[in-house]
C-alpha cells in the first residue's frame, strides 16, 4: 500500500508573528503549538497563574477543542486559525457580553478588510457568510464578585477547509469555499489579532453609559440578526419570534406573541 501523502501543514513562524505584532497588546506575549488540546483551556490555566493581559495561544491543531455549551471544535491541521487570547478589562461581571461582542466585531473587521468578504454577525458572536459559519467564537470567564478578573477568547476560524463532514457541510463553510482561493493563515491571524487590539480598546473607551449607542452602533453595523429577523431561540425551552434590537447591555430583544423577551445565552437560529 503506498503510504499516505503526509499534509503540509504552514506552520507560524513565532518571531515574525511577534514583530508584526510590535505595538499591540500581543507584542511578546505570543505562545505557538503545532498541537494542543484546548487554546482556551491553555489560556485559562495561564490567566489562573497571573498570565498578563495580551497573552495569546496559537495551535495549528487542536485534539479537544471546544466549542459553546457541550460542542466540540473540530479542526483538520493547518486549515484553521485556532488561537485564545488573555484579557483582564476592568469591567463588571455584569457587562461581559460586550467582550463576546467586541471579538465578533473584530473578526468581521479583519476579514472585511483583508477578503473584501462580509460576514454576518448572528448574535452573540457567530460569523456566517452566505448563511454558513466560517467563524466561532468561546468567552470564559473568572470574576471575583462583581468584577472580571479575566476573561479568554478564544477563536476558530475556518480558512482553507476544502469541504466539510457531511454533518457540517449544511452549516459550515471556510473562507476558501466562499472566495474560491487559498488564504495566508499568517497575514490573517495578523490582521486578526491587529483588529482585536482595536476593538478592544475602542470597547474600554466607550463602555461608560453614555457612550454605549456607539458600540451598539458597531454591532448593528455588521449583523442582520439583530432587527427583523425570524429566529429560533434554544433555551428557556425554546420559543420563535422576530429579532427587535439590542439592550443597553447588548442582549438581544425578540419580539413574541407574549412579549419581548430577552436572550441571555445566545442558541439563536434563522427560521
Ligand atoms: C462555538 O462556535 O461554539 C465556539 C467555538 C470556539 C472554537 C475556538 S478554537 C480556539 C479556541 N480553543 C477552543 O478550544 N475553542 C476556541
Amino acid at each position: 500500500m503506498v503510504p499516505a501523502k503526509p499534509k503540509l501543514v504552514e506552520t507560524f513562524d513565532p518571531h515574525a508573528l511577534d514583530r508584526a505584532l510590535a505595538g499591540t497588546i500581543f507584542a511578546r506575549k505570543l505562545h505557538y503549538f503545532p498541537e494542543t488540546g484546548s487554546t482556551n483551556s491553555l489560556a485559562m490555566e495561564a490567566a489562573a497563574q497571573d498570565a498578563p493581559e495580551g497573552s495569546a495561544f496559537i495551535a495549528d491543531y487542536q485534539i479537544a477543542g471546544r466549542g459553546r455549551g457541550d460542542h466540540n471544535w473540530h479542526s483538520e491541521s493547518g486549515d484553521s486559525l485556532l488561537f485564545s487570547i488573555v484579557l483582564r478589562p476592568r469591567i463588571a461581571a455584569a457587562d461581559t457580553l460586550w467582550l463576546s461582542l467586541m471579538a465578533g466585531v473584530a473578526v468581521q473587521h479583519a476579514i472585511h478588510d483583508q477578503l473584501a468578504l462580509n460576514g454576518d454577525l448572528r448574535w452573540p458572536n457567530d460569523l456566517l457568510v452566505n448563511g454558513k459559519k466560517f467563524c466561532g467564537i468561546l468567552t470564559e470567564l473568572a470574576t471575583d464578585l462583581d468584577r472580571v478578573r479575566f476573561a479568554v477568547i478564544g477563536i476558530g476560524v475556518n480558512v482553507n477547509q476544502r469541504a466539510f463532514p457531511k454533518e457540517l457541510g449544511d452549516i459550515a463553510t471556510s473562507l476558501r469555499i466562499e472566495t474560491g482561493r487559498k488564504h495566508a493563515r499568517f497575514e490573517l491571524l495578523v490582521a486578526l489579532l491587529k483588529s482585536l487590539h482595536v476593538e478592544y480598546k475602542t470597547l474600554l473607551e466607550n463602555l461608560s453609559r453614555a457612550q454605549r449607542p456607539v458600540l451598539l452602533k458597531r454591532i448593528t453595523g455588521i449583523s442582520s440578526y439583530v432587527s427583523g429577523k425570524e429566529v429560533h431561540v434554544s433555551e428557556s425551552g425554546g420559543y420563535d419570534g422576530t429579532t427587535a434590537g439590542l439592550d443597553e447591555r447588548g442582549f438581544l430583544l425578540v419580539r413574541t406573541p407574549a412579549g419581548i423577551r430577552k436572550v441571555i445565552s445566545g442558541g439563536v437560529r434563522e427560521n
